[in-house]
């Protein structure tokens, strides 16, 4: 008979592409985030030419062309005998990080219809869009540290600190004004739960948070048990390794607010959604 917490039931083959496809996510990303370290060129190659005829024989140039004109409004650059191995290895860094972030994607994207069955979870690799990012930052007069995150998101981002998945930042220390928009996996409950408790130590002196509504969970209880929330009028389009806003969110999300400037919070969020305030937190009202 099935025994829904019987501990030999096999794993289902499900389960097991699953894992098998979040191990090579792992390494594909932190794959990634080096090359974003050491730097890249999207939609550039680099050309041979000899002035008045073709490369072939005689005194080779180097040329990089780009697809698009760089901030000069060009779209070739010279470049000298030494540079010429770094722009060669920046080059091919953006054709294999095009690669990769396809991988990537491709890899999450073929989870997230078993992976949902499972788990309720989708994709990490979803950003927040700059004008939610700019309400959080005029609560709290800035942004210290992000610390679910990566470079792409953080050209917009801007906090003063990140980590990213390589380096961990569930094991790590957070401090001061804290924007967090976490992995919405099996683990959100861990990232809540220390934004909470750094919160209450006083190392993070503000928080907002972005996530995904889950009233029945004990993690999303204990946040909207404590703190003042926001739930947008609207679904929010996240915006995805390319750029591109979503174009049909299927969900609502919540913003909880951990600080002492509620009515400011108040202030700033009313404009996009409906605000909260737990008895708990009505003490801290002015
Ligand atoms: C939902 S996205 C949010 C990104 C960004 N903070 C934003 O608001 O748009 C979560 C990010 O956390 C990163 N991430 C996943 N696990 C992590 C970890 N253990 N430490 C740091 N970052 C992590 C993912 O790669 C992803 O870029």
């Amino acid at each position: 008979m099935f025994a829904p917490d019987d501990r030999s039931f096999p794993v289902s083959p499900v389960a097991r592409e699953l894992s098998m496809s979040r191990t090579s996510v792992s390494a594909l990303k932190r794959k990634i985030e080096t090359l974003e370290k050491e730097g890249y060129l999207f939609d550039c190659w680099i050309a041979a030419y000899r002035p008045g005829g073709t490369a072939k024989g005689g005194h080779v140039y180097h040329q990089l062309r780009s697809r698009v004109p760089f901030k000069n409004g060009r779209k070739t650059r010279h470049i000298g005998a030494a540079e010429l191995p770094r722009f060669c290895q920046l080059v091919n860094n953006g054709r294999l990080l095009k690669k990769l972030r396809r991988q990537v994607e491709r890899l999450e994207q073929r989870p997230r219809t078993s992976y949902d069955l499972l788990t309720s979870s989708a994709s990490d690799e979803w950003y927040t869009p700059p004008e939610y990012v700019a309400l959080a930052r005029e609560v709290m007069g800035g942004i210290d540290l992000d610390p679910a995150s990566n470079t792409y998101a953080q050209q917009w981002i801007r906090a003063r600190q990140y980590f990213t998945y390589a380096e961990d930042g569930l094991s790590l220390r957070w401090r001061g004004r804290v924007w967090l928009n976490p992995p919405y996996g099996k683990h959100i409950r861990r990232w809540t739960e220390k934004a909470v408790a750094e919160y209450r130590s006083g190392l993070v002196t503000e928080a907002v948070l972005l996530v995904r509504p889950a009233i029945a969970s004990r993690w999303y209880q204990a946040l909207s048990g404590a703190f003042a929330r926001c739930e947008p009028h609207r679904r929010i389009r996240f915006i995805n390794t390319h750029g591109k806003p979503l174009t049909s969110p299927v969900h609502g999300n919540t913003f909880f607010y951990l600080g002492e400037q509620i009515e400011q919070f108040h202030r700033v969020f009313s404009a996009i959604g409906t605000i909260s305030v737990p008895f708990q937190a009505r003490g801290r009202l002015p």
